[in-house]
């Protein structure tokens, strides 16, 4: 059974497959019904916008069906077992996509699912997003190929894929700036989580406004991800990542501004970059759609 608990679970070729058939389902308005009949089942553990409607929306638009499971209204974990639930959900849906508190609650679901199951977020990676962030630089440059990213802030779960994307050889290099503090905590989650992931493609060092490497994109995320506690020592020691205007004018005009969103306009960026001509925010996130439709058909 294939699954797509992180970006490294598809192969290069699915992965450019996947971006350029997305590409092109959205410049060509194609429409199918190719998902006829079929069921997408998906959990949440915690909140989203753009999951939840860029994956309902894509199977409604492939001809098929998506069923919303809130864990509050789920027997699961309270009258009923991971397992149980994964191999009834398996009678009903073609797919299950969740998003989980835990990385390991995807891979126990993986384990007893009879049917693929999708990372929708976890606390270690967000796969989908990485795919839209990639066709979305697709679209602008051209090309994956020489494309330099550089990420500002702590190594969250969006950058943890992005890193998977790194290591499959598209093409794209990438540059963390982000406080020795989370670059710890960072390699001490992969260790509590018996993680490995090669960082020999990646440059990881903290930020010094002068000494930024030649970048074609500029990518931040919010600071304290859903479950973490916000506290001021940490606000602190971020502010000088805040990817503002001061920022920006040390990059190339061309140069993309992105953010998986939700944003914190008083932290990670300031309004005036992410309303900004170079901004792309809202294509990536329309593109989250068009990713969607592809990933689904090929796990369908
Ligand atoms: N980027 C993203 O996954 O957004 P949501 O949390 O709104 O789903
Ligand atoms: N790192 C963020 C991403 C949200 C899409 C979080 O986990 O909350």
């Amino acid at each position: 059974m294939k699954n797509l608990l992180n970006l490294s679970d598809l192969s290069k070729d699915e992965c450019l497959k996947i971006i350029n058939s997305a590409i092109d389902r959205k410049i060509n308005k194609k429409q199918s019904t190719e998902a006829k009949d079929k069921a997408l089942a998906m959990i949440f553990e915690k909140s989203s916008t753009r999951t939840r409607i860029s994956f309902e929306l894509a199977i409604k638009q492939l001809g098929g069906l998506s069923i919303m499971l809130d864990k509050d209204h789920l027997h699961l974990g309270k009258r009923e077992t991971l397992a149980d639930t994964a191999s009834t959900l398996s009678q009903y849906a073609d797919i299950i996509m969740m998003r989980s508190n835990n990385h390991s609650t995807l891979e126990n679901l993986a384990k007893h699912s009879s049917v693929p199951i999708i990372n929708g977020l976890s606390d270690l990676s967000h796969p989908c997003q990485t795919l839209a962030t990639l066709m979305t630089i697709m679209e602008v440059k051209g090309t994956l190929e020489n494309i330099n990213i550089s990420w500002f802030g702590p190594i969250s779960n969006v950058a943890h894929s992005l890193i998977d994307a790194v290591n499959m050889n598209l093409g794209i290099n990438l540059s963390i700036y982000c406080p020795k503090y989370y670059q710890d905590i960072y390699f001490k989650k992969l260790k509590d989580m018996k993680k490995e992931i090669s960082l020999d493609k990646v440059i990881i060092k903290e930020f010094e406004l002068d000494k930024i490497n030649p970048t074609d994109v500029v990518y931040t995320d919010t600071w304290f991800s859903m479950g973490d506690i916000e506290d001021s020592t940490k606000i602190e020691m971020l502010t000088k990542y805040t990817v503002n205007q001061d920022l920006m004018s040390k990059v190339n005009s061309d140069c993309m501004f992105m953010h998986c969103l939700p944003a914190n306009r008083s932290q990670e960026v300031s309004s005036e970059v992410i309303d900004g001509s170079q901004s792309y925010v809202w294509q990536e996130a329309q593109n989250r759609l068009h990713v969607q439709k592809e990933l689904l058909l090929n796990f369908l």
